[in-house]
């Protein structure tokens, strides 16, 4: 059952730049990344700026082989909510993706998985491919509760959604993403692989097995130049989340490089 989840797929590479990099310093690395990928063929690649730079960056990126994609929204699309943003407004910028449900949001924001849930309908709804990210901490690991947690994220984000063609899913384990520390170790290639074979079987209790088996599960948490060929490789990985080293374009382009 589990190897026949197995499946070819094209690999999907997103850069979160998180807090970073001001309109100018954005436009130049998404011009860098232009020139440097320009021949790529064969793997999807989109860049997730800083609400800031959205509009720059959707402008430089114009006609390239680049895609645009938020790195959070709010769950309408308007209304007194002081300091938000809406699907419909980074969709009207040109993202074709967005970030939902980050580690970082949910620790330093308090979003839980019922808002996480209201984000991803939304999200859908407004025809955008929202990237839901879950993952374990690293005392849950120890503890061996990855799978339950990795499972109750699941059921939880997804409740009542019904078609989920459009739903990238990031398995980001807390304790590999590197916080900006470049020495930060990933999950191993073994682990990442466990992982994401267990949340396609999740997702095929869920849905169907077809549905399963054409979902993207991509891997983030300390993805570098280093070990993105392993980790890219293995057969239930069909992508990553890269923070840290997103921000520069040479190692940003050796991991989309990896990919194939
Ligand atoms: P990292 O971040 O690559 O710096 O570990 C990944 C993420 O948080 O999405």
């Amino acid at each position: 059952m589990h190897s026949a989840l197995n499946v070819k797929m094209i690999k999907l590479i997103v850069a979160n730049w998180k807090m970073n990099k001001t309109v100018e310093e954005s436009c130049l690395l998404a011009n860098e990344l232009k020139n440097l990928l320009k021949n790529e063929k064969n793997v999807d690649i989109a860049v997730c700026p800083a609400f800031t730079s959205l509009h720059p960056v959707s402008k430089e990126l114009k006609g390239s082989n680049i895609k645009l994609g938020a790195q959070n929204m709010h769950f309408e699309n308007s209304g007194a909510y002081t300091g938000e943003v809406s699907p419909s407004m980074i969709k009207d910028l040109g993202c074709e993706f967005v970030i939902i449900g980050h580690s970082e949001r949910r620790e330093s924001f308090n979003e839980d998985d019922s808002l996480i849930n209201k984000k991803l309908a939304a999200a859908l709804r407004n025809g955008l491919k929202p990237i839901l990210c879950i993952g374990e901490n690293w005392e849950q690991r120890l503890n061996e509760e990855t799978e339950d947690i990795l499972e109750y994220q699941l059921l939880k984000c997804l409740s009542g959604i019904e078609s989920i063609k459009d739903l990238v899913i990031a398995y980001e384990p807390i304790w590999a993403i590197s916080k900006g520390n470049p020495n930060q170790k990933a999950a191993t290639k073994a682990d990442a692989e466990e992982s994401h074979l267990f949340i396609r079987k999740v997702i095929s209790g869920i849905y169907e097995e077809e549905t399963a088996k054409n979902v993207r599960i991509i891997y983030g948490g300390s993805l570098k130049p280093e070990n993105a060929k392993e980790l890219l490789s293995m057969p239930n990985i069909n992508g990553g989340l890269v923070g840290n080293a997103s921000l520069n374009a040479k190692s940003f382009a050796e991991i989309v490089k990896a990919a194939k």
